[in-house]
């Protein structure tokens, strides 16, 4: 078992996820990308130890995370048994179910029969009684939403999971699923989206929608996977997520996006910040945000990352040069 620092509560700032009782990490960490069977187990703890070490106690998880699916949850599972299982109670991990699990007309979407199976085989990759929260990953337009809520509503009754949330539901079946979870006095604990200084979607409705409802607000991909920081600068760097050409494609890096990081860069140094450290403060800047969910895939990109807390103020003049990039 390991021994976590005793301070660790004093490197992290936690905000109320709205109107919960909840407190979660500003940063919390993504188990998305560099968790999978097909990445080093040593690498992957340490970064969940270092994270856990500075006060991060929220790691977002989901059933398809690896490759190949699942084995992001078995990872942390052993994580989990080797170094936290006597910090259980300090922990808030999330699992999904949504995408594509396994073959058959049962392994994704948003029926019942999914949502349930797919939780209990998380649970047992993980290595855990319950998850804290468990989401639908995302609105399926050919299941009655009641179904998948009332299946959300049961998680929770069966003592499965803590809270329950949803992730990248369109505004209308949002307002529905919050509607239905709050009669059924199961409410809705959180709304994952994706919202970074490029992708602002959510600031259109979503973002006041959740505080309206007195939901929080998650944001993932704080990073644009990568693109928000100083990573592409200078090309593509070996062994980087855009290398890979999968689900960040060289394509993306065209001269005009090339140009606006670089921008975006020059704003960020004379905050005596890294690329990375602005585009994280960004997102918190919004009242409504109750945590980031970065991705990395070293302990130095965590710690970067982290930093970020120590600037997270924002003059309109900044804020306006800012705006000039997306
Ligand atoms: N609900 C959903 O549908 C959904 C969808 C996507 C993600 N998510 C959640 O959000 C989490 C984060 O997503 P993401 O991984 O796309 O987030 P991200 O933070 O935008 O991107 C992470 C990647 O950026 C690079 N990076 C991170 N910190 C860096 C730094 N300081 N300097 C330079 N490069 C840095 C690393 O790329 P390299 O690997 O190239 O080093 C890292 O893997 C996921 O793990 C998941 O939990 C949820």
């Amino acid at each position: 078992m390991k021994d976590f620092s005793e301070n660790r509560y004093d490197k992290m700032k936690y905000r109320r996820c709205c109107k919960s009782g909840v407190l979660l990490p500003s940063i919390s960490l993504g188990l998305w990308h560099n968790f999978g069977e097909i990445d080093s187990f040593e690498n992957a703890e340490k970064m969940l130890c270092y994270a856990f070490d500075n006060g991060i106690t929220h790691f977002d998880l989901a059933n398809n995370y690896g490759p190949p699916y699942g084995s992001a949850e078995s990872t942390f599972g052993k994580v989990f048994k080797k170094d936290f299982v006597a910090h259980r109670n300090e922990l808030f991990i999330s699992s999904k179910a949504g995408y594509d699990m396994w073959s058959g007309p049962y392994g994704n979407w948003g029926s019942r029969k999914y949502m349930m199976n797919s939780l209990d085989d998380s649970l047992r990759r993980m290595n855990l009684d319950y998850v804290d929260l468990f989401y639908s990953h995302r609105y399926d337009p050919n299941t009655p939403l009641e179904e998948t809520m009332q299946a959300l509503v049961d998680i929770v009754r069966r003592g499965k999971a803590l809270y329950i949330g949803i992730s990248r539901y369109p505004k209308d079946a949002a307002a529905f699923a919050f509607k239905y979870l709050k009669e059924r006095d199961v409410p809705c604990l959180i709304y994952q989206g994706r919202l970074n200084i490029f992708d602002r979607e959510p600031e259109n409705e979503i973002l006041d929608l959740c505080m309206n409802s007195g939901v929080g607000f998650i944001g993932f991909t704080p990073l644009a996977q990568g693109l928000l920081t100083d990573k592409y600068l200078n090309g593509i760097p070996q062994n980087s997520r855009m290398s890979r050409e999968h689900f960040l494609k060289s394509s993306c890096l065209t001269g005009k996006v090339l140009s606006k990081i670089k921008g975006l860069n020059n704003i960020a140094l004379k905050r005596n910040q890294s690329l990375a450290q602005m585009s994280i403060s960004w997102i918190l800047n919004h009242k409504q945000v109750t945590s980031v969910i970065v991705g990395a895939s070293s302990i130095k990109q965590l710690a970067d990352n982290i930093k970020a807390l120590k600037n997270s103020e924002f003059s309109i003049e900044e804020l306006e040069l800012i705006n000039k990039y997306i």
